[in-house]
């Protein structure tokens, strides 16, 4: 980046516009009582009938990825249901009862259990009732002794091309997704649409040894009526289902054992991001600067490959509050790798301090593509691109010790992308 674009940027980033943008653009959502009924609202998209919870049957979770497991599927209502898991090699069924609640203003409901108490690094299986089909899954280790590898992306959508991507990454093995946003694009109107999309994640996520992969997520745009700035509400498809972790705000982190955290972020879909967001932020990064891994996701990306980051006249750039807010504290806490999505095509960034190239940087990698596509802008036009493609795709993420690969891979499975980075900065980097 040249010193003159450089000017231009961080004055886009830091201008007097922003902070109007920052108080108008989320002033609902501030105002907003921090949790009010959900008011009742029509069924305005048909459901589909006869969903057996095989259908949509996944795993999540709501705290230590290492003990716990939450098995959820949507369906209608049934007498109290039973769930169980035991170790393969072990006899000991732990049996739960289903708890219901509602999907939205639907007549489905989302059916969730929580086992707590399972053992670190080991291979289960799941039962629906008793004696039904058993579902293979996994804990995830104690301690990061051997290498292991997760995927993550954004924008799926329902088409054939998130199905392709659903597809190439399950042969990964990865240990668990992490969806960035913008999942089936229900637009927190269409429950038919979110419900497709749990029907493709729980048909063509299974690894090839057979093993649900688990699913986290960080909320997008289209998971709200309105895109910005709404209530908790108006997730209507998206809450019920992700609720157990984001139970009193729509952020939070997930900490795997004491090697990995993930810092999932709301970019001023339900949450403003100044103010209360960005003062639990600093909080929870402050709190995990040490960890070996330490990566945050958010959906609306800082370092955006498609859309403008720079305003134009009572228009904004996309990002601008990020790298107001947010950005100084990634670079502040030794941030790995931030994880975007929104703008449709590969893309990873430089490792970047302050909008400029820095080997101690903050890298930003993805921008949600594994299922819908656009035209990415060249590093020649945004200097903090490091290399862009127009492709499907999502990354797997392979930590081994200290080191982290970040590989791109296409939904053809040609490999877009292979980044490393290595311990933490700028104390064992560079
Ligand atoms: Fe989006």
């Amino acid at each position: 980046m040249t010193p003159s674009s450089r000017r231009a940027f961080l004055r886009a980033s830091a201008g007097g516009l922003l902070s109007a943008f920052v108080a108008g653009h989320n002033s609902r959502s501030q105002d907003a009582p921090a949790e009010v009924a959900p008011s009742p609202r029509p069924v305005i998209s048909p459901t589909p009938t006869n969903l057996t919870p095989q259908d949509t049957l996944f795993l999540t979770w709501q705290r230590d990825p290492t003990t716990t497991i939450t098995a959820q599927w949507v369906g209608p209502v049934k007498d109290a249901t039973t769930v169980r898991v035991v170790p393969r090699d072990g006899d000991e069924w732990k049996t739960g009862t289903v708890e219901t609640k509602p999907f939205g203003n639907t007549d489905l409901k989302v059916h969730r259990f929580e086992f707590t108490g399972l053992t670190p690094g080991t291979e289960y299986l799941l039962q629906i009732g008793k004696g039904g089909q058993s579902h293979r899954f996994r804990t995830m280790p104690a301690k990061a002794t051997d290498t292991f590898q997760w995927v993550s992306g954004g924008d799926c959508g329902t088409g054939p091309h998130a199905i392709g991507t659903n597809i190439i990454a399950a042969k990964q093995e990865p240990y668990f997704a992490l969806i960035g946003g913008d999942l089936g694009y229900d637009n927190g109107s269409s429950a038919k649409t979110a419900i497709q999309f749990l029907q493709n994640y729980t048909k063509h996520m299974i690894d090839p040894k057979g093993r649900l992969i688990p699913m986290v997520t960080c909320i997008g745009n289209h998971e709200v009526r309105g895109g910005y700035s709404t209530k908790r509400e108006d997730a209507t498809y998206y809450l019920p289902l992700f609720d157990g972790l984001y139970k009193e705000t729509t952020y939070g982190t997930l900490d795997f054992g004491d090697y990995l955290s993930l810092v999932l972020l709301d970019t001023g879909h339900c949450a403003k991001i100044g103010g209360d967001q960005t003062d639990w932020l600093d909080s929870a990064l402050a709190e995990r600067q040490d960890r070996p891994h330490l990566l945050v996701a958010n959906h609306v990306p800082a370092y955006p490959s498609y859309r403008a980051p720079e305003g134009v006249k009572d228009k904004f750039g996309t990002g601008e509050a990020n790298r107001l807010h947010w950005c100084p504290l990634f670079e502040k806490y030794n941030v790995d790798a931030v994880l975007e999505h929104h703008d449709h095509t590969f893309k990873r960034t430089h490792p970047l301090k302050g909008g400029l190239v820095d080997k101690y940087g903050v890298p930003y990698l993805g921008d949600g593509s594994w299922g819908l596509l656009r035209t990415p802008n060249t590093p020649e036009k945004r200097p903090y691109l490091a290399t862009v493609g127009k492709a499907y795709h999502m990354t797997v993420h392979r930590l081994e010790g200290e080191q982290r690969y970040h590989v791109a891979l296409e939904e053809s499975g040609r490999v877009a992308d292979v980044y490393g980075t290595r311990g933490k900065r700028p104390a064992k980097r560079g």
